[in-house]
Order: C-alpha cells, then structure tokens, then sequence
C-alpha cells in the first residue's frame, strides 16, 4: 500500500512540497486549507501533471479532514507568511491560533502520523504542536535546519566555485536571526570549511545564512521564500517513508540533550521510519555553546509569550 502524506496549507510551501513529494513518487498527497477551491484546484493541476511525469500518485485537494485520514505523514504550513519589514516573530499570535485549531483536527484524523512542523516562528510552533498532539517527541518535528544548512552550502559553493555536492553544512538552534551556523562542522570533500575560506569572509557567508530568509523576502515583498523550504520539507519526508535513518539538523524537543530541557531547538538528528530516531550530540566549543544558549532562549522567550514554554 502506499504512504499517504497529508500537506496543511495549500499556498506556496505546502502546493510546492506536494510538487516535489509527487514527483519523487514517495506518497499519495492530500493538500487541505480552510480556502476552498484552491486545494482542489492545485492538487488536481498537479495531478494531471502525473501521466507527463510518469509517477503513479493520488493527489487530493480539501476542505475536509476526513480526507486526511490515516496519513504517514503531516506536513503543517498553515499560517501567514513574512512580508518585508516582518520578523518570523511577528507571525507568533496568528500562526499560534491557526496551528492550534490544525493540530487538533489533523492528530483526530491521523493519530499515528509523524508531524513535520513548517510554519513560523518554526522553533514555538513547532513547540505548540508537541504540546497540544499529546504525541512523543520522536513524532513532532520542525523544519529549518536542512533548509538553513542548504542556504550556508549554497553559499560555500558559490565562494569555493565547487559543486554543491561536495559541501556539507551544519546550522545549529533556533530558526531566527540567533540560529547558530557550524563552520566547524562544514566541509567540502571532507575538508574543513575552516581551512578553505579565509575568517572574515566565513563570517560573512554565516550571516548571509542567519539572513537568508529575510533576503528572499526583501527580493519577493509580496511573501517569503518557497522553493527551498519545500525542498528541505521533502528531503525529511523522504527520509522517514523510506527509513533512511539520514543525519539532518531538525528541530528536536531536547530533554537535557546540549544541556537544554523542555524547549524545540535545531539540533542534528537522525530520521527513519520512526521519525527522530536518535539525537546526535557532538562536542561545541565554550562560544558555540554560548551561542545555542542564547538562541534557546529567544525560543523560550516566544513560547513563554503563547503559554507553552
Ligand atoms: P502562504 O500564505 O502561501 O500559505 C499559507 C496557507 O495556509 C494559505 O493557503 C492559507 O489559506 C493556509 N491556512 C491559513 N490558516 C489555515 C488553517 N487554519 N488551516 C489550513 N490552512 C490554513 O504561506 P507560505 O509561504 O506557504 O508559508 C507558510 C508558513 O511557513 C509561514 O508561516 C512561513 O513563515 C513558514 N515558512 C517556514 C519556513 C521554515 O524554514 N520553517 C520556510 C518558509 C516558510
Ligand atoms: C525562511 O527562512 C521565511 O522562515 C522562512 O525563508
């Protein structure tokens, strides 16, 4: 039988997460939003896609959780997006309300699925859905890391003139302007990003990261970044249909795990069939620690505001 993947929130992260999850043919996709006409209309645009791309998939657009029913995976996007001059932050009190009223109607629906959590400010969002499902840690998991990780490789390949193939990145904490990229841990070929690009201009490449989303904004105005998160949102579902057990930055709800409990924050962790299978600890520096300190702390600022700290 085939995996079924139910997408919440029909605009441009989750119809272009349906994009790519269809046209890897990793599951059957339902798109679902409070919109009506719009889930139907793309579902089935990408549906008739299906015979062009040669992919056996069922695509369904709704309104209706029944609909849902059952899923592997849930891939929450619902709720506002940035627009210039807004932080991710800004978005906390509607998207707090939206993810609350979602969680409750998509764990009914489907009370063994993994919950991959998109919607912003990642970190508390993702934090309020693993309060409200009632589920285990290993099932509720945000996306950031691997979309902040893809930004930095992009960068190294573009400064190094490499392919991106060779380049591995890691970005450490919270999805905000606090998150915490690894140079350390960054390679091409396997050697140390460290010994290739001169400090200044790593220091650049890692702010470029921090500020990547808000980049993409400041060039779209009208929204925020699509194709890469959707991507990243991709690369985590595939891992977990196909038991992968791939190393990815997620958002993990730490219990003690780099000295911090209670609280979601980007960690690297290892996904499989079911979910976060293992939370990989490596060994930071005084002033990496520092800095993992302070962004779990401006996640824990965000959730205590929404009472879910
Ligand atoms: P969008 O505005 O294109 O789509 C959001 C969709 O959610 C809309 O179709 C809207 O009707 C729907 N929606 C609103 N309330 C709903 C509800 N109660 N139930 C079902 N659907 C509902 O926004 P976009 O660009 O797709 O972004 C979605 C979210 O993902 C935003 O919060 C954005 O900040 C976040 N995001 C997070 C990233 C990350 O790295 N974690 C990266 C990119 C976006
Ligand atoms: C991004 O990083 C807006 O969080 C979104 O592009």
């Amino acid at each position: 039988m085939r995996k079924k993947v139910t997408i919440v929130g029909a605009g441009n992260v989750g119809a272009t997460a349906a994009h790519w999850i269809a046209a890897k043919e990793l599951a059957d996709v339902v798109l679902i939003d409070v919109i009506e006409g719009v889930p139907q209309g793309k579902a089935l645009d990408l549906l008739e896609a299906m015979p062009i791309e040669k992919r056996d998939v069922s695509i369904l657009g709704t309104n209706d959780y029944a609909d849902t029913a059952n899923s592997d995976i849930v891939v929450i996007t619902a709720g506002i997006a940035r627009k210039p001059g807004m932080s991710r932050d800004d978005l906390l009190n509607t998207n707090f309300g939206i993810m609350s009223d979602v969680i409750g109607k998509a764990v009914a629906a489907s009370p063994n699925a993994i919950l991959i959590v998109v919607a912003n400010p990642l970190d508390a969002m993702v934090q309020t859905a693993f309060k409200k499902s009632g589920f285990p840690r290993e099932r509720v998991i945000g996306m950031a890391g691997v979309l902040d990780s893809a930004r930095f490789r992009t960068f190294i390949a573009e400064e190094l003139k490499v392919s991106v193939e060779n380049v591995t990145a890691f970005v450490l904490g919270g999805h905000g302007d606090t998150m915490v990229p690894l140079s350390r841990y960054s390679t091409v070929a396997g050697i140390p990003i460290t010994e290739l690009i001169e400090p200044a201009k790593l220091k650049a490449l890692e702010e470029r990261t921090a500020n990547g989303g808000a980049e993409i904004v400041k060039h779209l105005k009208t929204g925020s970044a699509y194709y890469a998160p959707s991507s990243a949102t991709t690369e985590m579902v595939e891992a977990i249909l196909k038991d992968k057990k791939k190393i990815l930055p997620c958002a993990a709800y730490l219990e003690g795990e780099y000295g911090i409990s209670g609280l979601y924050i980007g960690v690297p962790c290892k996904l499989g069939a079911k979910g976060i299978e293992q939370i990989i600890q490596i060994k930071l520096t005084p002033e990496e620690q520092a800095a993992l300190n302070k962004s779990a702390a401006a996640v824990k600022e965000l959730c205590t505001v929404i009472g879910v700290a």
